[in-house]
């Protein structure tokens, strides 16, 4: 059986490295000092919705607990996915949270009309009854402030000055105190965002801490290998491995897309260089179509130039090499004129 996932988010024993990320987020968030916010930056697939997985499965073996800013009150921790991309107004923001909490902790308290109040009964309820401190998982947050910012860029800015606001004390609740922290996974980092959206930084005041997700090294690529062929009767060698990784830079989607066509290559054919040929190629045509489908306006300029950078070194026949190539060229270029 092919072992390599690239369809979905991985989980369980599918999870791979991320160790450090985690322990930072946990430290920031959690077991440090302050009871402080995380902003994750990632590319397209590279694992942002995999990693707060990760996080939330942590519930009901995490033992640690908080002491909140401002309290003498020991809390534990419960970590709330949610993925905010459909959400359209701030509105609609308040209440997928407070819908979280609600099927988390199964709380049955008297709900307000307005989505705001409506929040801060649940966190209340979370915070005095069940004695839990929050971490909020939230997913494609960015995506979520771009759709606020689309037609005045004013909504955004209170959004995130009255989250920001929320992140510190929470006023209504026992004298102001700190009960949640936010995790949030975006494309773009806080910066890219806010300057492309015309968001006033200094309004908004999200204080969060940064953590870039990194593609995987050729010897992390080496240890998924390893973990996912293990018990497997097919294996690949170290010139295998380097196949791999010259053609995607460890790229984790790419990297395990890559991986599959490898296993399933590696079954019918027999002659080394034809292989390598054919994988290669199959490979560039692949990532061609993704970076079509993907499209470039959204990416950050930072991502289109990796990209470039691994198509210029990457071993395909001349054509194909020269239009994949000439499309991140374009979207490049697309990017420096709009701006
Ligand atoms: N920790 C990991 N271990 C192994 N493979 C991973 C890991 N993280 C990501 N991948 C690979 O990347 C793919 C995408 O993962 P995931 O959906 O978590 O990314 P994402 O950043 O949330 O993507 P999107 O930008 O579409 O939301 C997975 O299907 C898998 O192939
Ligand atoms: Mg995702």
């Amino acid at each position: 059986m092919n072992p390599f996932v690239y369809n979905s988010p991985v989980r369980g024993h599918d999870f791979f490295n991320r160790e450090a990320s985690i322990q930072k987020i946990l430290r920031e968030t959690v077991t440090g000092k302050s009871q402080g916010n995380i902003w994750i930056t990632g590319e397209r697939q590279i694992g942002k919705t995999s990693l707060l997985r990760r996080i939330q499965s942590l519930n009901g073996t995490y033992n640690e607990t908080v002491i909140p800013y401002g309290t003498d009150k020991k809390l534990q921790v419960a970590f709330i996915f949610t993925n905010v991309q459909g959400c359209l107004t701030e509105d609609d923001f308040f209440n997928l949270l407070s819908q979280a909490l609600i099927e988390h902790f199964d709380l049955k308290y008297k709900k307000a009309k307005i989505a705001y109040k409506n929040f801060i009964g649940a966190l209340t309820e979370v915070y005095e009854k069940h004695n839990h401190y929050t971490v909020f998982l939230i997913d494609e947050f960015d995506a979520f402030v771009e759709t606020l910012a689309y037609e005045v860029s004013q909504t955004a800015t209170s959004f995130l000055a009255k989250l920001s606001s929320l992140l510190q004390e929470v006023d209504e609740i026992d004298e102001g105190v700190k009960t949640f922290s936010c995790v949030f996974t975006a494309n773009h980092d806080m910066k890219e965002l806010l300057n492309a959206n015309k968001i006033d930084s200094r309004g908004s005041g999200l204080i969060v801490e940064a953590l870039t997700l990194k593609w995987f090294t050729h010897a992390q690529v080496k240890a998924l290998v390893k973990r996912y062929l293990h018990g497997n009767e097919v294996h690949f060698t170290d010139k295998e491995i380097d196949l791999c990784y010259g053609a995607t830079h460890g790229y984790p989607y790419f990297t395990q897309k890559m991986l599959s066509m490898m296993f399933e290559a590696k079954k019918v054919i027999t002659d080394e260089r034809e292989y390598q040929e054919v994988v290669r190629n199959e490979f560039a045509e692949m990532f061609k179509e993704t970076m079509e489908d993907w499209g470039g306006e959204n990416m950050p300029q930072r991502t289109l130039r990796k990209l470039r950078d691994l198509v210029s070194e990457m071993e395909i026949g001349k054509n194909l090499s020269r239009a994949l190539f000439a499309l991140i060229e374009g979207y490049i270029k697309a990017k420096v004129m709009v701006i």
